[in-house]
């Protein structure tokens, strides 16, 4: 029996961002069957082949260009979060379009059986950029802390201890692998998923006597793994006293010191890593989010006897490092480096921080504001997930986390009128929240 599958879908044509035309289509066989579960105007899926995990807003986008995103009806949105950090130099970015093109015309993947051009090369650059020796390549944040987690067991397997373990801080977030979840610091990321991966030993934040009891009590510790800002966990810097403590404690006990910047490095503070604007030098640092602007890639980095841990056979990844990926990441880390984005990043974090502080300070509705660059995170006194759906409403692309705390992580191409866009709807909205 032949079954043809047919649907109706309406077609959205734009020109120069904007939408010119709207005509329906007829689509058949796999199209069709694609089409059947999107309802029409493609705001909202009625049901989905997808597992549940992620709790979507019922919006689907286009296209975008520099700080905006358009979605399939056309309307126009501030993004104020970059796909989590991810989109650093904004939608479409010229030299990473570019870059991708131009790549994907010669050649996609290899293997890491082979010498790949571009991942010397960018594997130099971000080497360079960071002062570390070495880089090992893979696919996102949780694998580049996958690397670092096993370069710390590792290192101290060859210091003869049996049982290696890791200081990883409460509220921390590395990752939804079984080792980045059982490092992480939230309960609610690991419920469910036990047995944890052993080996980590949790500590509270900024609290540098604490870490000193669990270095006297614990000599198996060879490594401290924190992001500098937590992301995740609330926008929550870890103070300059406490990373550099920290540091004293590795030097002093040959423990590594690991930074986790998947979500504050590539330029997000200010500063390439934010541990460059602290005056604190890990022994590795991993990266993802903003490496690629949006192309799939994760590093973790390593210096110093760090640096030479790793040996043949010991760690791989079948995509990891790519040309394509990594074409995409030297056009990103060239761009931050050649171009003002750190400093527009400091510029207009600063400019947003004083408005936000103008229209809200001293409101019922806000309690503080923390970060630095362009992670900023503005806590209110109450739970306040609903402001994500009103902010989507509005045409503002935000996100909150834990709890009361709005994130905001724009791309660091944003501009003064841009940022004063975002941060007055921004406090538009937080006003309008009772
Ligand atoms: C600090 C940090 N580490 C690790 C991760 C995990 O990265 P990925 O989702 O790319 O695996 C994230 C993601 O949000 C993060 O913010």
């Amino acid at each position: 029996m032949n079954i043809t599958l047919l649907s109706v879908q309406m077609v959205t044509v734009y020109r120069g961002g904007l939408p010119i035309r709207r005509h329906m289509s007829i689509v058949t066989g796999f199209e069709a069957a694609t089409a059947a579960f999107l309802r029409f105007g493609g705001r909202a899926r009625t049901m989905s082949a997808l597992m549940q995990t992620y709790a979507r807003l019922p919006v689907t986008f286009s296209h975008g260009q520099g700080v905006y995103i358009y979605d399939t009806e056309g309307r126009r949105y501030l993004d104020g979060i970059s796909g989590i950090a991810v989109n650093g130099l904004g939608h479409s970015h010229p030299a990473v379009t570019a870059a991708i093109r131009e790549q994907a015309d010669k050649l996609v993947h290899t293997s890491n059986l082979y010498r790949i051009e571009a991942q010397e090369d960018l594997g130099t650059a971000l080497a360079q950029v960071a002062g570390m020796d070495s880089c090992f390549f893979g696919n996102s944040g949780a694998e580049a802390n996958e690397a670092a987690i096993k370069i710390a067991r590792l290192f101290g397997h060859n210091h003869g201890v049996k049982k290696p373990a890791i200081v990883v801080l409460e509220g921390a977030f590395h990752g939804r692998t079984l080792a980045t979840l059982s490092a992480t610091g939230n309960r609610k990321i690991q419920a469910g998923f036990e047995p944890l991966v052993a080996g980590f030993i949790r500590a509270p934040c900024n609290d540098i006597e604490a870490l000193q009891q669990i270095a006297t009590n614990n000599p198996d510790v060879v490594a401290f793994l924190a992001e500098p800002i937590q992301g995740e966990g609330g926008v929550k810097p870890l103070s300059r006293e406490y990373l550099q403590a920290a540091r004293q404690i590795c030097d002093h006990r040959n423990w590594l010191l690991m930074f986790d910047e998947v979500q504050t490095g590539n330029g997000r503070t200010g500063t390439y890593f934010a541990y460059q604007g602290l005056d604190v030098a890990p022994d590795v640092v991993t990266t993802a989010k903003g490496l690629g602007n949006g192309v799939p890639i994760g590093a973790c980095l390593a210096r110093g006897a760090a640096a030479q841990v790793l040996g043949n056979s010991q760690h791989g990844s079948t995509f990891g490092g790519n040309p394509l990926a990594c074409a995409a990441g030297l056009a990103v880390v060239k761009a931050i480096m050649d171009g003002e984005l750190c400093t527009n990043a400091v510029a207009m974090g600063e400019l947003i921080v004083k408005i936000l502080l103008e229209r809200l300070e001293n409101t019922k509705q806000f309690k503080e504001i923390r970060g630095r660059g362009l992670m900023l995170g503005i806590e209110l006194h109450k739970n306040c997930g609903e402001l994500v759906k009103q902010g989507l409403d509005a045409g503002l692309l935000i996100n909150v986390t834990d709890g009361k705390t709005v994130r905001l992580l724009p791309p660091l191409v944003i501009n003064e009128q841009e940022a004063g866009e975002l941060a007055n709807g921004l406090a538009d909205l937080i006003l309008g929240f009772d």
